[in-house]
């Protein structure tokens, strides 16, 4: 990636692919910039439809110089200008990354358009693993440089190197190895100050063949990938452990929760069992107690009605009598 255009993003992104097919890695290389998509031809190879089966739900990249080669040069026309939108571009983006068939592929290479087009957001969106930036010197690359970097941490990408390409120019002269400041001319700017970064000379020969050897820097970024790797299955591993004892506490819950239930299920059956057993035989206290009760106020009501009728009978027999009397 890169701010600016022309810094060499694709010379710098097929050296690398030489390079690491050199150190026996399995590379695929991707051309992104669909305005301006020139991979294949920066590695002198003449075919631009190489590498797309389009029709296909799959696209197969070609197999040259010992690289897996997609180049998006083929599917749109060479000599007219490009016309497509952004939700279109987007599309193919993931279509080149997702639906592209990489195989035992294990560094893919994507080489993007300068700026934030579609093709750059679509990019981060699928979570590389890191980003190599190519800038130069000059002020205004590194002004494009720093809005680069905001975008990367907004998308927490890293940035696994900084190339300042074309750092100084140093013509050829007795001194061959030296690269004293008196010896060369830093053209864009001091180069001197970016310290962390990887340089690369301006050189007629990389202008001329396109080919710089980038052997150093991909030992480097293999090993920053694998330490990227390494951190990526440690956290994973963490993470499962965390989960493991989360799924251990809800498990002791869950039983703990069982056994209760268990509990309330026991606890429910006697009582059931319990009233069912006072249903068929009725406490003998309580029925005695009843009886007693009842019995007493039946007594009583049978006593005030025997009473009464005594009396009544009283009455009878002294009726006559008056009525006697009377006659
Ligand atoms: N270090 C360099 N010295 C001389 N020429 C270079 C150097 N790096 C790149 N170039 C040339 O600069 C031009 C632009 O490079 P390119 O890789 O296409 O840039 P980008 O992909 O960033 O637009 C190409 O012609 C390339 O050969
Ligand atoms: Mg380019």
């Amino acid at each position: 990636m890169a701010g600016k255009g022309g810094t060499g993003k694709t010379t710098i992104s097929i050296n690398l692919a030489l390079a690491l097919r050199d150190l026996h890695i399995k590379v695929g290389i991707a051309d992104l910039d669909l305005t301006t998509p020139n991979v294949i031809k920066a590695l002198g190879l003449r075919d631009a439809s190489v590498g797309i089966n389009v029709g296909d739900t799959k696209w197969i990249p070609a197999n040259e110089l010992g690289l897996k080669i997609l180049s998006t040069a083929s599917i749109i026309e060479d000599d007219k200008p490009f016309l497509w939108d952004g939700k279109r571009r987007k599309g193919v983006i993931s279509e080149v990354i997702e639906s592209t068939e990489w195989g035992d592929t294990e560094i893919l290479i994507l080489d993007l358009p300068p700026g934030t087009t579609e093709e750059t957001t679509g990019m981060l969106a699928l979570r590389p693993d890191g980003v190599v930036m190519v800038t130069n010197p000059h002020p205004l690359a590194q002004f494009d440089y720093a809005k680069m970097v905001d975008l990367l941490n907004l998308y927490k990408i890293p940035i696994l190197k900084r190339i300042i390409n074309m750092a100084y120019f140093k013509p050829k002269c007795p001194h061959v190895k030296c690269t004293a400041k008196s010896h060369r001319y830093d053209i864009f700017g001091d180069s001197d100050q970016f310290k962390d970064s990887y340089k690369i000379p301006l050189d007629q020969e990389i202008a001329k063949t396109n080919r710089v050897n980038l052997d150093d820097l991909a030992k480097e970024l293999i090993e920053k990938l694998r330490e990227i790797k390494i951190k990526e299955i440690k956290k994973s591993e963490a993470k499962e452990e965390v989960m493991t004892t989360q799924l251990d506490a809800a498990k002791a819950e869950l039983d703990k929760t069982n056994k209760k239930v268990e509990e309330l299920k026991e606890k429910l059956k006697k009582e059931n069992e319990k009233e069912e057993n006072e249903k068929e035989e009725p406490p003998a206290t309580t029925g005695v107690l009843m009886d007693q009760g009842l019995a007493s106020k039946i007594g009583t009501e049978k006593d005030d009605k025997k009473d009464k009728e005594k009396d009544d009978k009283k009455d009878e027999v002294k009726e006559p009598i008056k009525k006697d009397k009377k006659k």
